[in-house]
Order: structure tokens, then sequence, then C-alpha cells
């Protein structure tokens, strides 16, 4: 079955990045000059995807805007006659219907965002793409894993190795290498603190779930820090069905951390000839005072 929905949970605070989320979406803090939030969609849609699904919350209404049309921008575009940027922000309003919102009334957990979609899923596989972890790479991680679906014909998740010290920040695996980059899950715990951590594979924000995950998130147990958790949700699904870890080649940022978010954009900004020279050259300046 093709892999058709994605879910987006981007109801959170962005308490991390007060006073600049205070009245502003964190997923709409730029990465160079794109908002957060638009590499993920982009990806999605790159694999194949045809509905995206925002489980927001309030204060995400410029997240909503970002997305449709500006007829105030398209008109002094057009005035000015600067094609190149007008076509860039016509191209990114999806197809009408495309993008459908609901809401996750209280900050529940990650699980419970999940689940605040299952009605619009309905009964089929489907994507979950945390846009906080940006991804760099040749090839773009949900793109594989739809791939890699077609194929397992089961639950898979994004995986990477961490430092030892950072298991508490993760959902962590027990895990068995089967093939060159695919792991078969034995076990996972979410947010374990290093010395009870069952390895540092950790799992990274691009699901594909089957729909058994909603009757098992729709029993809305609690774990780690007091929230319904998709790790928990899917340790359970492990006792019926099989899931698989995706271990993708590039580099990964945390943008829901400061240094992170500065880390991808420095990043994607040397990806970018016309900034390169003139960074590398700022970098190897401040450097000698390091
Ligand atoms: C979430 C998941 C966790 C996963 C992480 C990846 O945690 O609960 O299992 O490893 O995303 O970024 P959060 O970052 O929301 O605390």
């Amino acid at each position: 079955m093709k892999i058709r929905k994605a879910v987006f949970p981007v109801a959170g605070l962005g308490t991390r990045f007060i006073p600049a989320t205070k009245a502003m979406a964190k997923e709409m803090l730029p990465v160079v000059d794109k908002p957060i939030i638009q590499y993920a969609v982009e990806e999605a849609f790159a694999a194949g995807i045809e509905q995206i699904i925002f489980v927001t919350g309030r204060g995400k209404k410029a997240l909503e805007d970002h997305f449709d049309k500006s007829f105030e921008i398209e008109h002094a575009l057009k005035e000015k006659e600067k094609e190149d940027l007008l076509k860039q922000i016509q191209e990114l309003v999806p197809r009408t219907g495309t993008i459908v919102y609901t809401r996750q009334h209280e900050p529940l957990g990650l699980g419970h965002a999940i689940w605040c979609a299952r009605d619009i899923v309905g009964d089929e596989p489907f994507a979950v793409l945390l846009a906080d972890d940006l991804i760099q790479t040749d090839k773009p991680v949900l793109s594989e894993m739809v791939n890699k679906f077609d194929r397992l014909r089961a639950s898979i998740v994004a995986v990477m190795e961490v430092e030892k010290s950072q298991t508490d920040k993760y959902g962590i695996l027990n895990a068995q290498m089967v093939e060159e980059d695919i792991v078969k899950i034995n076990d996972m715990v979410e947010k374990p603190k290093p010395d009870e951590a069952p390895s540092n594979l950790a799992i990274i924000g691009r699901y594909i779930l089957t729909p058994k995950i909603f009757d098992i998130l729709g029993k809305k147990e609690k774990g780690a820090n007091n929230e319904i958790q998709l790790t928990d949700a899917m340790k359970s699904l492990l006792k019926e069905q099989p899931i698989y870890g995706y271990k993708f080649n590039g580099q990964r940022f945390d943008c829901g951390d400061k240094v992170g978010f500065q880390m991808a954009n420095l990043a994607f900004a040397l990806e970018r000839p016309e900034m390169r020279d003139r960074l590398i050259k700022f970098i190897k300046e401040i450097q000698k005072d390091f």
C-alpha cells in the first residue's frame, strides 16, 4: 500500500527559543531563508506524500499562512517584475486541499499528538515527520524509508547512533543489524538515562507506521515525563508486528536546540555558492580567537 499521508506534530510551544517564539511558531524559525517546517514538507512531497496533516495548537497561524496564497506579496512582486521570487512563493502553496489541519488541545505528548490525526489518516500506513530533526543528505530520508517500507511491509523509523551521554533525549533501541542499513528492533525505551540505555542507537524524527498504532495510542497510557509517548506505543506494537530501523546517511541537526539550530544554519548556508566564500572567510577569521 502506498504511503499517501504524513502527520506533522507542530503544536509545541518552543519555549527553548523564547523570546523569538513568544508570538511566532517555532517551526517558522528560518534555517538560512526557509522556515524549518518547509524543509520537512518538501521532503514529504518528494517522497510521494499526497496529504499533509498538521497537528497544530494555539499560536500557529503563521504556519497556516505560510502555505497559503499571499495576494499582497504576489501583487507587489508582479509590480516589481521579480519573477523568480514570485515563482518561488507560488510554488510554495500546495494544491488546494492537500494540507489538513487539526488541533491538539492539550500538550499531552508526541504519542497523543499523532493520535489526534487518527480519523484523518484512517486505516492505512502513514508517515510522521518531526520538523525539528533537519537532515542534510543526498538521499532524502523519507523517500528512502518509503522504498524500504514497500519491500519490508512493516513499520520503520529513522535511526542514528548518538553519544552515550545523550540517550535521555531520545527513544533508544535494542536492535540487531539485518541488512547494510537496516536494523530489526527488539525493544525500545523513551529517554533512558545513559546507564540504563540498551544501546546508543536512537530514533530520529522520521517514522512510517501501520494504523494499528492508533489503537495502542488510544489507551492513552503515560510514560516518560508523564506524557503519552510514541515510543511506548511502538514498543507495544512490537508484540504484534515487526518494526525496523533505517540507518540513514547524512548529518542530522536538532533544530529544537539552540546550538543544533545554529549548526544547521551554518551547514545549510555553506551549501549555498553565493554565501559560502564569505562565510568561510569569516569562520577562519574568528577561529583564531578560539
Ligand atoms: C521525540 C521522540 C524520541 C525521538 C526524538 C527524535 O522526542 O519522543 O523518541 O528520539 O523525538 O528527535 P522529543 O525530541 O520530542 O523530546
